[in-house]
């Protein structure tokens, strides 16, 4: 059986090499909207769904698995979204040097890599520095939403926010399901479905920037 070939399209990714400064999101989408992040976009399964459930807004995805990038541009290419772009590129360098303050309605972050080694723990992305700089980049009202079936990264996750939460920064809200999510699924990702098929459980938390 043949492999379909993966295909590039200009208008859904975005080059971290070119790009110098804070994005103008008004112009990378052509119109003013709601911005999404979706941190480590993976295949692009959510951005696909949702942004096809929510044409209102905008959303952007973050990979930086190369393989996985070119996979989620080619399905998002091969749909004709207007409304996602994919820039392949390390989060946590990428949000304080390139997303402007208070410029982003929702941060969405599903099966982040857990990291279980003590002596990596280092390596997580939700940590105490990476959520200063979700909170710097959230709209007042702007909203953190993270899954992952990692019991003691969840453990940890709900630490960070709880401290944030103690310094008024940010009150905990209830996890917004996905819009495309089937009965059994909070996202509807693919870990999130092949954890389910494994009969793992997925923990859930989400957070508003006061
Ligand atoms: C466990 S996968 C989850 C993928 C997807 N969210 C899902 O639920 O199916 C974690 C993803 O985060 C990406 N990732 C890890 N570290 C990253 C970083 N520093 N910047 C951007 N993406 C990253 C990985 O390449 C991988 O695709």
């Amino acid at each position: 059986m043949s492999k379909r070939t993966i295909k590039d399209y200009d208008n859904i990714s975005i080059e971290a090499q070119n790009l110098t400064g804070p994005l103008d999101f008004a112009d990378i989408f052509g119109r003013i909207a709601q911005v999404h992040i979706e941190i480590g976009s993976g295949k692009g399964t959510f951005l696909l769904s949702e942004a096809t459930h929510r044409p209102n807004a905008d959303f952007l995805g973050i990979e930086w698995a190369r393989k996985y990038y070119r996979h989620a541009v080619d399905r998002i290419g091969r749909w004709g979204l207007t409304n996602v772009r994919i820039i392949r590129t390390d989060v946590a360098a990428f949000l304080p040097g390139h997303v402007p303050d208070e410029s982003i309605s929702c941060f969405h972050i599903y099966f982040p890599d857990p990291w279980p080694k003590k002596r990596h723990h280092k390596r997580r992305f939700v940590c105490t520095g990476n959520i200063e700089q979700i909170i710097r980049c959230l709209k007042p009202g702007g909203v953190v939403n993270i899954a992952t079936d990692h019991q003691e990264y969840f453990a940890a996750i709900t630490r960070v926010i709880d401290m944030q939460v103690s310094l008024g920064r940010l009150e905990q809200i209830d996890f917004i399901r996905a819009a495309g999510a089937e009965p059994a699924e909070v996202v509807g990702t693919n870990y999130e479905r092949k954890y389910i098929k494994a009969g793992r459980p997925v923990y859930t938390i989400a957070a508003r920037k006061l």
